[in-house]
């Protein structure tokens, strides 16, 4: 995803050009926005930390862009452009390190395994959205 912060900020072309560029295939793409519901039952799995509140209902302010990205290696590869989750941490080139604020307005999500990119893709799209 392309969080709310990067959409208002205008980086949603620069974004997917980092994206492409990097080797990624889109095989779905859409401008949607979460409704508070849809971000809380995202991102159920940090229920219990302290920030949930404040993400979910950052995840839900504005439209974002979703999207499932095929490569080899594509979950590591992807954490690797994107950078670290602080883009006080993140590396010099990395998207966060370019277009995130902090912490909680970090630009991007990238899923953390393949099996959580089944689910997050399931989450988005329905099969014929996916090509
Ligand atoms: P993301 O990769 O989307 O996965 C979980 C999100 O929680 C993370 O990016 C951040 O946006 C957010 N997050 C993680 N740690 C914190 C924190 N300490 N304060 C606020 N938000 C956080």
């Amino acid at each position: 995803m392309i969080k709310p912060d990067a959409v208002e900020s205008g980086h949603i072309g620069a974004i997917l050009e980092k994206i492409t560029a990097a080797g990624f295939k889109i095989v779905a793409m859409k401008y949607t926005q979460l409704s508070l519901r849809d971000a809380q039952a995202f991102y159920e799995v940090h229920k219990e930390r302290p920030f949930f509140g404040e993400l979910t209902s950052f995840m839900s302010r504005g439209p974002i862009v979703a999207a499932i990205l095929e490569k080899d290696n594509a979950v590591e590869d992807f954490r690797a452009l994107i950078g670290a989750t602080n883009p006080a941490d993140a590396a010099e080139g990395t998207i966060r390190k370019l277009y995130a604020k902090n912490v909680g307005e970090n630009a991007v999500h990238g899923s953390d395994s393949d099996e959580n990119a089944a689910i997050e893709g399931a989450f988005h799209f329905s099969g014929r959205e996916v090509f």
